[in-house]
């Protein structure tokens, strides 16, 4: 048997943004995060979205959801994908995340979306698709991620055309 090994190299990439832009966004989830319904996990998490097919560019803003059953929670990545899509808009721009308990010692991993989301976030995303996940701390900064990096090989179910 020849074991043949998954291609996960990733190559270096180059982003330009507008810093104005991302500033405002990752406020935007810092303050999306103070309305975060979470009485079971007290873990306040904030999502600030941009449509890239919304010619508006309209800030969209959501958090998490607990629920009693605890499995019915949802994230807040997912609150304001779902609410984007709901309107109508399905590229993803730019996305921001944040976690209130997020100091700039915080792992990546205690601050980034759940498999689940990512998932979410790869049926939205385009090649231009960026997350900015917040580092916390009195000064905005934020890791950058586009969808590979994030869900390498994520699945992508082209579906078949409506009969
Ligand atoms: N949570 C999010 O909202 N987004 C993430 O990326 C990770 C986890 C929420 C779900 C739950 O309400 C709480 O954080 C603890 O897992």
């Amino acid at each position: 048997t020849t074991l043949v090994p998954a291609r996960v190299e990733i190559p270096e990439r180059t982003v330009w943004v507008d810093l104005h832009l991302i500033t405002d966004l990752l406020a935007k989830a810092r303050h999306a995060a103070t309305l975060a319904c979470a009485p079971f996990s007290h873990f306040h998490v904030g999502a600030a979205l941009i449509m890239a097919d919304d010619p508006d560019h309209t800030v969209i803003t959501g958090a998490n959801v607990e629920n009693s059953s605890l499995s019915l929670t949802q994230c807040a990545e997912r609150t304001a994908l779902y609410f984007a899509a709901a309107q109508g808009f399905r590229k993803l721009r730019y996305l921001a995340v944040s976690c209130a308990a997020t100091t700039p010692a915080t792992p990546i991993r205690d601050r980034s979306p759940c498999g689940s989301c990512r998932q979410v976030i790869r049926e939205f995303s385009t090649p231009e698709t960026l997350i900015f996940l917040d580092t916390g701390g009195p000064h905005l900064g934020a890791d950058v991620f586009d969808v590979d990096r994030l869900l390498p090989h994520g699945f992508l179910f082209k579906g078949r055309p409506a009969s």
